[in-house]
Order: C-alpha cells, then sequence, then structure tokens
C-alpha cells in the first residue's frame, strides 16, 4: 500500500518514513528542501534497505501539486508535514508562512477530493493550546489565540480540514505535537536545523561539539520549581510511530469519526534545566551555559493528557528523556565525524 509523506525529508517526515517502510508500506516522499537535503532519501535507504521514491516540487504551486495527485491515484493515505515551522521567524515573515502554509494544505485537500484518496493525517502541534488553564492538558482543553503566526497556520489548518471533511467523503486525524527531540537509533538520521538552531535540544548538542560558544537559558523566573520553563518532550521515533498508527486506524476504517485529533505527548513536564542536567548525565561533559532574559512568546509549562491517544489511538510514547538525550547527543557527534571524550 502506497503512502504520501510531504517534507519526508524533513526532521520527524525521514523517521516516520522509515517506520512506514518498517510497517511494510510503500513510500513517495513530495519535498522543496527549503529545510531539508534529497541525501536524506539515501539515508533512510541505508537504514531500511529500501529508498522512498522522491519527487522535488513545492506544493504551494497548484499545477505541480495537482498533476502529482493525477498520477498517484492509488495513494492510500497522506502524512502531510511539510510546512514551515519556525516560530520566530513566522512573527518576521507572516505572509511566507501563511501563504506556504495554507495553500500547501489546500492543494493537498483539492488534490484527495479530485483523486479519491480519503485518508490525512495532519502534523498539527500544541501550540494550538497556548498556555493551557490547566495542566495536564487534554484534546478537550480550548484552543488558544495563537501567539504567532506559525501556531495561527496550525490552528487554521485544523480548521481547513475540518470544513473540507464535513463536505466530503474524506477522513483525517491531526496530531498535536508536545517537543520533538532525540534521532534514530541508528545514529544515520536525526534533527539538522539549517543555521543557528532556535530549538532547546539542537542547541545543546551543538554547544557540546563546539560548534556554538555556550547555551542560552531563556529565563530562570518562571513559576516552575527551578525557574526554567517546563515542556513535554517526546522521541522523534515514539512520534514516528505514532503516524503509523494513525494512517493504518483510517485505511483499516477503524474511526469513531471522520475529523479524530489526538495529543501526542509523554505527560510528563521537564524544565530546561532538567533536559541540561539529563544531558550532563547522559554525555558525561558539562555543558557551558547561562541564563539570560526570557523569549518573548514563550509559554511557561505545558505538558500533555495523554489517555486519549493511548486509549483510543492505542499508542503511547515509550522512550525516558535520558534516551532522547542520549539519541540526540549521539547523531551529532556522528554527523559531525567526531566523539568528544567525556570530560568528567
Ligand atoms: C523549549 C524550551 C525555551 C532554545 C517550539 C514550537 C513548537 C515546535 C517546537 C515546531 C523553551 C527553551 C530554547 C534555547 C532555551 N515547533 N530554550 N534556549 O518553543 O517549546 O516549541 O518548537 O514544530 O510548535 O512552539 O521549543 O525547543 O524552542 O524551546 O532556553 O536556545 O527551551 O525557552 O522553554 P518550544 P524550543
Amino acid at each position: 500500500m502506497k503512502i504520501l509523506v510531504t517534507g519526508g525529508t524533513g526532521y520527524i517526515g525521514s523517521h516516520t518514513v522509515v517506520e512506514l517502510q518498517h510497517k511494510g508500506y510503500e513510500v513517495v516522499i513530495v519535498d522543496n528542501h527549503s529545510n531539508s537535503s534529497a541525501e536524506i532519501a539515501d539515508k533512510i535507504a541505508d537504514i531500511s534497505g529500501t529508498k522512498p521514491t522522491l519527487e522535488i516540487f513545492d506544493l504551494a504551486d497548484q499545477a505541480l501539486t495537482a498533476d502529482f495527485f493525477k498520477r498517484n491515484k492509488d495513494l492510500k493515505g497522506i502524512i502531510h508535514f511539510a510546512a514551515y515551522k519556525a516560530v520566530g521567524e513566522s512573527v518576521a515573515e507572516p505572509l511566507m508562512y501563511y501563504r506556504n502554509n495554507l495553500v500547501s494544505l489546500m492543494n493537498i485537500l483539492e488534490g484527495m477530493k479530485e483523486n479519491n484518496i480519503p485518508n490525512l493525517v495532519f502534523s498539527s502541534s500544541c501550540t494550538v493550546y497556548g498556555q493551557p488553564d490547566e495542566l495536564p492538558v487534554s484534546e478537550k482543553a480550548p484552543i488558544k489565540f495563537a501567539e504567532s503566526p506559525y501556531g495561527n497556520t496550525k490552528q487554521i489548518s485544523e480548521e481547513i480540514i475540518r470544513d473540507t471533511l464535513h463536505a466530503s467523503e474524506l477522513n483525517a486525524i491531526a496530531l498535536r505535537y508536545f517537543n520533538p527531540i532525540g534521532a534514530h537509533d541508528s545514529s544515520i538520521i536525526g534533527e539538522l536545523p539549517l543555521g543557528i538552531p532556535n530549538n532547546l535540544v539542537p542547541f545543546i548538542t551543538q554547544t557540546a561539539i563546539g560548534l556554538r560558544e555556550s547555551l542560552s537559558v531563556f529565563g530562570d523566573d518562571y513559576e516552575t520549581p527551578d525557574g526554567t520553563a517546563i515542556r513535554d518532550y517526546i522521541h522523534v521515533v515514539d512520534l514516528a510511530k505514532a503516524h503509523v498508527v494513525a494512517v493504518s486506524r483510517m485505511i483499516d476504517s477503524n474511526m469513531n469519526q471522520k475529523f479524530e485529533i489526538f495529543n501526542l505527548g509523554t505527560g510528563i513536564g521537564y524544565s530546561v534545566l532538567d533536559v541540561i542536567k539529563s544531558f550532563e548525565k547522559v554525555s558525561g561533559l558539562k555543558l557551558n551555559y547561562k541564563i539570560v532574559d526570557r523569549r518573548e512568546g514563550d509559554i511557561t509549562k505545558v505538558w500533555a493528557n495523554p489517555d486519549f491517544s493511548n486509549e483510543v489511538l492505542g499508542w503511547k510514547a515509550e522512550r525516558d528523556l535520558d534516551n532522547m538525550v542520549d539519541t540526540a547527543w549521539k547523531w551529532e557527534q556522528a554527523y559531525r565525524g567526531k566523539t568528544i571524550a567525556s570530560s568528567h
């Protein structure tokens, strides 16, 4: 059975392609490499033994996308990752974010309708909850006013999907990610941000490997036990497996309704300092960091109530924080071609 993975050479996309192939699915990737490289398709083949078909074009181009779907009417499902996702950049370039993220989605939905391709898994985010009023946060929590254009594109995308499904035979599952970190156990694929990392864990590993001078911890005056902000970090392989469960759920017609939404988190919140301590434990290194001012737009604390995903979707995160950080560190060392002897 053939599955389209848009953004399949990206961080979460590439890990999901590996898990799909592991389950016996045939995978077609569409990517424009705006935040990834074509060599990732070869690295996927190094892991799974099968190189996914790769078509390189921009899904925001309506004609190219319509043509792709006409040529791939036998798709059984689509997992849609392809989107811009840097919170800070979206504040500086809102129109680029709205156009890219929303037009791509609409082109995909049109292609599905026109070619009777029924099943969509959509990459959403816990950002839609903003700072939840109560924790842990479940799928029933209210959607809050988006803190960034990036977060708003996720909210609007869910609404576009909901309205399109209402008027069609399509099904969809939106997966609201918490904070994906870590890398594949082979260290062949991992998180590879272009330029200076926005996210915490790649900044930690790039600091430790000597690429960055030191990590800036954005604020230690939050209302949390150690003053630093709390997030629900989830291993990217656990996240990838959830996508296989979701697309299989739709193909096997096991859904309870046309549009289902699931939180993908561990249910455990860790602070920035917790993550740093975990890194120092697994690496044996002392991380160079300094406390600086808060980053604009950051929320204080969020972690998932994973019960609905565990009980209804039938998926549960398995890996702990040390494993997430350890695989991220092993990937960084493998990618930079050197290992750092532990300094302790
Ligand atoms: C985590 C914590 C920072 C960097 C965002 C998006 C989310 C998803 C993941 C795309 C925060 C602190 C970070 C640094 C730091 N994006 N931090 N120094 O902001 O929780 O989530 O990225 O899918 O949708 O909202 O992730 O990794 O940027 O930050 O102290 O150099 O680490 O303040 O508390 P975030 P993050």
